[in-house]
């Protein structure tokens, strides 16, 4: 940073673009200069937008809770900018909008939105991290089940106490929807913990159903193993463990999975955030992909030369594998921003399932891509640190639900329901995209 010398020139400078340098010199002029970038990046940005001169193509009109993020109006912000030091921290908000809303970055994102898209909070506990991961949807009962944080703020579990899954009931969420009378105040519906037996530790992944069954991801605690699970929905005692070890070996801490759509083989990550939130021993293997055939038992690696490998899903044809690095985000470590923030993209070789032809997705302006899933038109939706960002199948970023907070993980629950899980709050945006299933029979 320059030192504040009050040169002639600088007055001069000064006296010339009052306007654009005013958020700079206010900057300066203040010691609380953390508190206050937030605010300054936004009047600035603000300032730069409202700059622009070009002619765009961007959309003028924009549906309800819509802001508009137009990539030009902030493709330059000045030598003297307030430019973000933290990906994790400081947020790209231009308009300084109250989340949650709909960042615009794509008029494609449009199409995503529809005319009347809303968003809002269904169920939230201050106190408590209680959706974190794992997100099911069973679309015979209109259930959304969900993870507490494992071993993270706000989680209460840890190397001696196991995490929570619980579920809440979408259709009492439509009626306290009728009754508000509002497209966006805030809901609270009921949080139902499940009686699990103990043979499920520390869950952090889940999808499907597979079968039936709620399929998972658990990732141990202390030296009790990593594991697969299926639970039966409606009666959670009946639990049965699919896999718990790699030729006698234990994974560092199984993180999350998806069932490959054609073949219905079920491909999780392996990554060593147990170890990192302090409730598994250090790791023995590395960080990578595995696929596993729950009618044979054979298990095997499909992917590795990741730093954290993360959330995972396919494309709807089962040809694309995207999985998440979330590289940077590293427990008791701290953060690391020169480390990946990045979703890579891979052929699923049709033979062996083995990913093929790695290459960069997106890599992600802030904190790190979690959770990872698609809408039926391919678009790729992935939880990030201020809210869920959604690209095309290309890898150009259309736009963010916004929440101006950590979103670990998301699922779509019926036709244009999407339900993003952030730690203390479960959001509702209700859209015009709708997912595909990611059950298999
Ligand atoms: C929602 O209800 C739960 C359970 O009663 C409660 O703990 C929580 O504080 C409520 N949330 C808000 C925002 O009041
Ligand atoms: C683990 O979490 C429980 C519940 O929050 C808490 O009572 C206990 O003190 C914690 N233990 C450790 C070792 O942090
Ligand atoms: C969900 O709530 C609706 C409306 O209250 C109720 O009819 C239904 O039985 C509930 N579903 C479950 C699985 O409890
Ligand atoms: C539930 O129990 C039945 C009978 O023992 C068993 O066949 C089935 O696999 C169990 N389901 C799960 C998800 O464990
Ligand atoms: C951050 O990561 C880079 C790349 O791996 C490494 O060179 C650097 O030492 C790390 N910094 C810290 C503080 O760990």
């Amino acid at each position: 940073m320059q030192k504040s010398i009050n040169t002639d020139k600088e007055d001069t400078l000064k006296d010339k673009s009052n306007e654009s340098r005013a958020p700079w010199s206010l900057m300066r002029s203040t010691n609380l200069l953390a508190s206050l970038v937030a605010l300054l990046v936004g009047l600035y940005y603000a300032t730069a937008s409202a700059q622009q001169a070009s002619p765009s193509s961007f959309p003028t009109k924009l549906p309800p809770q819509s802001v508009p993020a137009d990539p030009q109006s902030f493709a330059v912000l000045g030598q003297n900018a307030p430019f973000r030091q933290s990906a994790f921290t400081q947020f790209l908000n231009p308009t300084n909008a109250s989340p949650p809303f709909f960042q615009v970055f794509d008029p494609a994102f449009l199409d995503i939105l529809g005319e009347t898209p809303s968003i809002r909070v269904v169920a939230s506990n201050p106190g408590f991290a209680f959706a974190h991961e794992a997100p099911i949807w069973l679309s015979s009962t209109n259930e959304l089940f969900f993870a507490s944080n494992d071993g993270g703020p706000l989680g209460f579990s840890n190397l001696t106490q196991n995490n929570q899954y619980a579920k809440i009931n979408l259709t009492e969420v439509e009626a306290a929807i009728t009754a508000s009378h509002s497209a966006t105040s805030p809901l609270n519906v009921t949080v139902s913990k499940l009686d699990l037996p103990d043979t499920i530790q520390m869950t952090n992944g889940g999808t499907g159903p597979f079968r039936g069954a709620l399929l998972l991801v658990n990732s141990g605690r202390g030296l009790l193993p990593p594991t697969l699970a299926l639970v039966d929905p409606t009666n959670p005692r009946n639990t049965t463990v699919i896999l718990d070890n790699y030729f006698g070996r234990q994974f560092n801490s199984l993180n999350d999975a998806k069932i490959h759509p054609k073949s219905g083989k079920i491909f999780f990550t392996d990554v060593t955030y147990g170890w990192l939130n302090q409730f598994r021993p250090l790791p023995l293997m590395p960080n990578q992909v595995y696929r596993f055939d729950p009618d044979t038992g054979v298990v095997r690696a499909v992917a590795d030369g990741f730093d954290r490998p993360n959330g995972i899903a396919f494309s709807e044809d089962g040809q694309t594998a995207y999985i998440a690095d979330t590289g940077s985000s590293r427990g008791f470590l701290g953060n690391n921003q020169t480390e990946p923030a990045t979703v890579y993209a891979f052929d699923v070789d049709p033979k062996s399932q083995a990913f093929l032809n790695r290459r960069v997705f997106a890599y992600v302006d802030t904190g790190v891509p979690d959770g990872v899933q698609l809408d039926s038109k391919g678009n790729l939706y992935a939880s990030c640190g201020d809210g869920v960002h959604v690209w095309d199948s290309t890898g150009k970023l259309l736009g963010k639900f916004f929440l101006g907070t950590v979103s670990s993980n998301l699922v779509f629950a019926g036709k244009g329901h999407l339900m993003i899980l952030a730690e203390t709050n479960i959001f509702l945006a209700q859209i015009a995209a709708t997912g595909f299933s990611v059950a298999f029979p």
